[in-house]
């Protein structure tokens, strides 16, 4: 492997997610394996232009991959789409030598690190967001966490919800995404699940779906909806009328988004920062680390900002078969 540059930085954009602290661990260690002085860069691209930057030593990643959040702290800024601000970003890695960056985060961050890219600046992407919404792969730093922390929380409220025989509406995030809600309504056995990604079902056939289950025996209900989706208020006040079950809705919101990640996301993380380091090193460049079919691999980054992605229809179809009783 050639190691041909001496400085790099990392930092987290875009929304946190837990895994993203052994993202940064390994991203340091790596680097500091091969020699290369590592630049931390405190809340994302704001940081950056603000030359909020510092030298990452082996101990101050230590004691950290066990913790959700992130050490560097994140933002979101939204003068960074403007290309003066893209220019100034670019000229403030070459004031602090940074030959090479990685940038973790969501597709927001990626289309950011494009731009440095473009900009002559060498940047690597290491996918870290709840939503598994990055077309290039199949894994986001941060999802198996949060689908955990929401199940959790849904057990709970599914105890309640039987005691009283309700139908409990659960909102899950994803506001673009309907992953959190499709992998949480599977584990949880959903009646229904609401996701942007596909066409709003009627309230009229929700109804119809509750009363037939009510039906077969089912003595109370469960709705998982991702944040994207509206109208769940007024659908919870139309079952209680038309079906006189009565209805709760629940948020779950930020708590999905912290906690200690889960193995899945240590070691995807891990293996995810490493290897960003690893193309650095052999002189890749404007890549995006990515997990397809078992394997880590990656992408050019304006070709994986080109990919699209789709809702597994296996998974929506078999939801629908499991949940009813
Ligand atoms: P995520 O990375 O989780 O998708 P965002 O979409 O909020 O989160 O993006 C994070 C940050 O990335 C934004 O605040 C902005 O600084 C930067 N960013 C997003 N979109 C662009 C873009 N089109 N061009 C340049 N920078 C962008
Ligand atoms: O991290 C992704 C995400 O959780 C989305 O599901 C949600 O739309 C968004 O972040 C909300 O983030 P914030 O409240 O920080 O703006």
């Amino acid at each position: 492997m050639e190691n041909k540059i001496s400085t790099i930085g990392v930092l987290t954009s875009g929304g946190d997610a837990p895994g993203m602290n052994a993202a940064i661990r390994a991203v340091v260690r790596t680097a500091i394996s091969h020699g290369i002085k590592v630049l931390g860069i405190r809340n994302g691209y704001r940081g950056l232009l603000a030359g909020d930057v510092w030298e990452m030593k082996s101990k101050d990643v230590s004691d950290i991959i066990q913790r959700g959040g992130t050490i560097l702290q994140t933002a979101r800024c939204r003068d960074f789409i403007k290309p003066e601000y893209q220019e100034r970003a670019a000229e403030m890695c070459r004031v602090f030598g940074i030959e090479g960056l990685v940038v973790i985060g969501g597709d927001g961050s990626f289309q950011g690190a494009e731009k440095l890219a473009n900009l002559g600046i060498n940047t690597i992407g290491v996918p870290g967001t709840i939503d598994l919404d990055i077309a290039c792969t199949e894994y986001t730093i941060g999802f198996d966490t949060a689908v955990n922390t929401a199940m959790d929380a849904i057990n709970k409220i599914l105890d309640t919800s039987s005691s009283h025989n309700r139908c409990s509406i659960v909102e899950v995030m994803g506001r673009h995404a309907g992953y959190i809600a499709l992998w949480c309504a599977i584990g949880t056995g959903a009646e229904i699940v609401l996701m942007p990604e596909k066409e709003r079902m009627s309230n009229k056939e929700i109804i119809k779906n509750i009363i037939e289950n009510k039906n077969r025996g089912k003595k109370h209900f469960l709705i998982i909806v991702a944040e994207g989706v509206e109208g769940y208020h007024e659908l919870a006040e139309e079952i209680e009328q038309v079906t006189g079950i009565e209805s709760r809705v629940s948020v779950l919101g930020h708590l999905q988004r912290g906690g200690s990640p889960t193995a899945v996301d240590r070691m995807h993380a891990s293996m995810m920062g490493a290897r960003a380091v690893d193309l650095l090193c052999e002189g890749k460049d404007k890549r995006v680390v990515s997990y397809v079919k078992g394997e880590y691999v990656d992408y050019d980054i304006n070709e994986a900002l080109k990919m699209t992605k789709n809702l597994d229809e296996e998974m929506v179809r078999v939801s629908r078969i499991l949940s009813v009783k």
